[in-house]
């Protein structure tokens, strides 16, 4: 290989590093691509006492032996701002019916039928990576409504943003209100996810990722 030649190509590859370089440090950029994730109302069943327990394992109550009737479901995700960037100490809560369709409200359907060992409701407080982790059920159908699993997001400074996630491929989601009134097929996209089998788990285990992207960016 010629002088010249070697030269040529470290130029090229120079050139090549600088564009990787420039796209992961353009501001806003990889911004446009990202779809905010719709805002969803919090509803009436934000639970009106909150269980003893409210970690992030919704499966066991505080150290009960019993876990919780439903398909485990492993929900991981990560909160992210307007640009892509993690966002740390946002608190994550979620909460959504039992296997048998009921919350953990003293005004829900059949509230005396409810799973004792389905804790209802769990929180995350999110690290530096932004994502955050619930071990819970697949959600099932009560009436009126398509499976769903409420969130809420408790950041410093800023008032409680609360949205729902849905199950792709579910029929009734067709049906109802509150998931057809996302106008945009793409922001609908954002709150529709795979609860898919996890390979190898004899128990039948799901895992289901669920990325939420705000339209803002923290002050630091
Ligand atoms: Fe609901």
């Amino acid at each position: 290989m010629t002088p010249s030649i070697l030269f040529q190509n470290r130029r090229r590859f120079v050139r090549t590093l600088g564009l990787g370089a420039a796209l992961f440090t353009v501001p806003g950029l990889f911004a446009e691509e990202l779809m905010r994730t719709p805002r969803q109302t919090e509803g009436p069943f934000y639970p009106d006492h909150l269980p003893l327990d409210t970690d992030n394992d919704l499966i066991i109550v505080n150290d009960g032996a019993t876990p919780a009737l439903g398909d485990i479901t492993h929900l991981s995700g990560r909160i992210l701002d307007a640009r892509g960037e993690p966002i740390r100490n946002a608190l994550v809560e979620i909460w959504q019916v039992d296997g048998k369709g009921v919350y953990l409200h003293s005004r829900s359907n059949d509230h005396n039928q409810r799973d004792k060992n389905f804790q209802g409701f769990g929180r995350f407080l999110t690290g530096t990576t932004g994502e955050y982790y619930f071990r819970t059920i697949k959600p099932v159908p009560y009436p009126g409504r398509t499976p769903h699993i409420h969130f809420a997001l408790k950041m410093k400074g800023r008032e409680k943003w609360t949205t729902q996630c849905y199950i792709k491929g579910e029929p009734l989601n067709e049906k109802d209100g509150v998931y057809k009134g996302i106008q945009d097929p793409k922001a609908r996209a954002a709150v529709t996810i795979d609860f898919a089998p996890i390979k190898g788990s004899k128990i039948g285990e799901l895992a289901a990722r669920f990325d939420i992207v705000m339209g803002f960016t923290p002050a630091v």
